[in-house]
């Protein structure tokens, strides 16, 4: 970080990349260090940089970051946010329990119910947002983890990070929150209690479609610090430095992106909630929205840019809107400058929770009149 670049706000620390100037050659736009290994001087003791699968410096900007962003005291990127959500799994220890949302992003879903199990790492589902059955369903001494994801993928609900992280704590387990549709933009669970950020980086920090990226940022650089720090040494799923260079870029203009996407989202969400052809609008930023109270809370400078309907008619109506869209562009993912729209129930599989008739809208950062015109002529056309 440049000197003094701690006191600026956190919109212009992204925007300037910390302040770093390329130290070779003046360069503004920060370089990209491709090299895998470092000369090592004939001497004792370690070189800072040795070998990139442990570390680079192209990796650090990234991380230093984030970090900063997020208030956390170090981040490390990983090669998608689902081996970044796998190394916390692979850091616990046999016997260990893990407790997580029923609702919860499907590939974190398949690690709990599919992979942990097999390492000894019992998993147990809470109902989201529900703190009296969370404070049940700890296990003083043997929780070691419990999970949020806020708001969650898909149905959009906001979880109560302060009150989860005291159910946590004093079972003496930490709080790892998936962050990736709030973005350090509009939310900071580290200031709520958090232990532990995790993100898809591969979405809004990205933002642009072009990178599969993840990433966690510590609260304190504690003792399970130092064993995720060893999964991604040893178990080598690192980012590498051009797609840490990209994430680093995309970041730079994270909050004109986020804030964008918010302001559009909203005007979505409150233009088709009272829709004939639509069943409900699960977005945060709508008061009617059951935890609109906690994301107001919660919730800094908009509700983000993902938004929920359930279409009236069921799967098969929701299913042909989808077919429908012209413009908004029919994939999976999130978080990138053009609009995407999913029926997630469809690739989740028979466990999934996601309602049939749920279509999920990443809202990009094109003129909303025509976001909205496109709904209004698939809902028509369906
Ligand atoms: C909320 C959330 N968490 C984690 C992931 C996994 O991230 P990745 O696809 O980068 O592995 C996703 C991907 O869509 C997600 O939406």
């Amino acid at each position: 970080m440049a000197k003094d670049f701690s006191d600026y706000r956190p919109s212009t620390q992204a925007a300037q990349a910390l302040g770093w100037v390329e130290p070779a050659t003046g360069g503004i736009t920060p370089a990209i260090y491709p090299s895998t290994t470092y000369e090592r001087p004939p001497v004792q003791g370690r070189p800072k940089y040795l070998y990139s699968r442990d570390d680079n410096p192209t990796y650090e900007q990234a991380e230093q970051l984030l970090a900063t962003l997020e208030r956390g005291a170090a981040a490390l990127l990983f090669s998608s946010g689902m081996a970044a959500s796998a190394a916390l799994i692979q850091a616990l220890s046999s016997g260990d329990h893990v407790i997580f949302p029923e609702v919860v992003y499907w590939g974190v879903r398949r690690i709990a119910k599919d992979i942990a199990s097999g390492w000894g790492i019992a998993c147990d589902f809470v109902p989201n947002g529900d703190l009296d059955a969370l404070a049940q369903a700890v296990r003083p001494g043997q929780t070691k983890l419990v999970w949020l994801e806020t708001p969650s993928n898909p149905n959009m609900g906001v979880a109560d990070i302060d009150a989860s992280a005291a159910i946590a704590h004093r079972a003496g387990a930490m709080l790892v929150v998936d962050s990736t549709f709030a973005s350090p933009v509009l939310t900071r669970p580290i200031e709520f209690g958090a232990d532990i950020v995790m993100h898809s980086g591969t979405k809004y920090l990205n933002g642009h479609s072009d990178v599969i990226a993840g990433a966690l940022v510590a609260k304190e650089a504690n003792q399970f610090w130092n064993k995720v720090m060893a999964v991604r040494q040893f178990g080598g799923a690192v980012l590498g430095p051009f797609e840490a260079w990209l994430m680093l870029r995309g970041m730079r203009t994270l909050f004109l992106r986020v804030k964008a996407q918010s302001e559009s989202a909203l005007a979505l969400a409150r233009h088709f909630e009272h829709h004939p052809a639509v069943l409900e609008v699960l977005y945060p930023g709508l008061p009617s929205h059951l935890d609109h109270a906690i994301a107001c809370r919660q919730m800094s400078g908009g509700f983000g840019g993902m938004v929920s309907m359930r279409i009236k008619g069921g799967e098969e109506a929701a299913l042909r809107v989808w077919g429908a869209c012209k413009l908004i562009k029919v994939a999976t993912s999130l978080g990138g400058v053009e609009s995407l729209i999913e029926h997630r129930a469809s690739i989740e599989g028979a466990d999934s929770p996601v309602p049939k008739d749920l279509m999920r809208l990443s809202v990009g950062i094109e003129d909303v009149n025509d976001l909205i015109a496109d709904l209004e002529q698939a809902l028509r056309a369906a």
